[in-house]
């Protein structure tokens, strides 16, 4: 499967485990992982801290020419990759459904996705990078080595980012969470530019009823053993 550069995308909707996964991946290969999810959080924070409408590009065009936003890994006994908005780590404020919808929206806009993907493809290019996403093996890295798309039943999902949640000590209503993961999904898909869909080259996988070692075990010996592509 895939093309020749040394990286591993793993697309999919929210709460299919990618995080988890793509994480786990990157630590054992010795990738470095990208979580793209963030920087469009990034965005639909600035735009929220700002009051700028995501939908009208004269407000949004200035506040993409200045921002900068900067991943680090993530602080000593945490799991989040720290991010950096204009040099403040914003991280806690961008992990909520809210910012989840709110980045879903800005997510559409053709301008904010130039930046964002050029800004991706900048981090990936010299390889061995984990990249998650919805658009990072079909349109981010189409010439990356491994591609998987990572899927499970929206009541799985919602289900896991509730437990999630809750282990950070928040408050869950697992109905309203499950209503928002289905609309976001749905406009991930919908949407008219680098639409969330699997790649012609990945593996699909679904996570639903699978332990998530198993998953991150499978990916780990497909990388490290895939015949066309060589170890690592
Ligand atoms: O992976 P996440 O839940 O952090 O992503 C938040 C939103 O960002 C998601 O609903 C759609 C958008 N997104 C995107 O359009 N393309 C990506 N590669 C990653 C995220």
């Amino acid at each position: 499967m895939g093309g020749h550069k040394p990286i591993v995308t793993i697309d999919g909707p929210s709460g299919g485990g990618k995080s988890t996964v793509s994480r786990a991946l990157a630590a054992r290969l010795g990738f470095t992982y990208l979580d793209t999810g963030a920087m469009y959080r990034a965005v639909a924070y600035a735009c929220q801290q700002q009051g700028i409408d995501p939908l009208n590009p004269a407000q949004l065009e200035p506040l993409l020419e200045s921002i900068r936003i900067e991943l680090r890994p993530p602080a000593p006994g945490e799991d989040d990759v720290q991010v950096l908005v204009d040099g403040c780590e914003v991280g806690r404020y961008l992990r909520t459904p809210e910012m989840g919808m709110l980045a879903s929206t800005v997510s559409a806009q053709p301008l904010v996705r130039r930046k964002l993907t050029a800004l991706q493809q900048q981090i990936g290019a010299a390889g061995r990078i984990v990249a998650e996403g919805r658009d990072t093996g079909t349109v981010v890295f189409p010439e990356a080595a491994w591609k998987f798309f990572l899927d499970a039943s929206p009541e799985v999902r919602a289900n896991r980012r509730s437990a999630q949640l809750r282990g950070k000590g928040e408050e869950v209503d697992e109905q309203l969470l499950l209503a928002q993961i289905i609309k976001r999904d749905r406009d991930d898909r919908e949407r008219a530019i680098a639409p969330l869909k699997a790649a012609p080259d990945a593996l699909c996988i679904d996570s639903t009823g699978r332990p998530v070692d198993e998953v991150i075990g499978l990916m780990y010996d497909r990388v490290t053993n895939c015949p066309c592509c060589g170890s690592q």
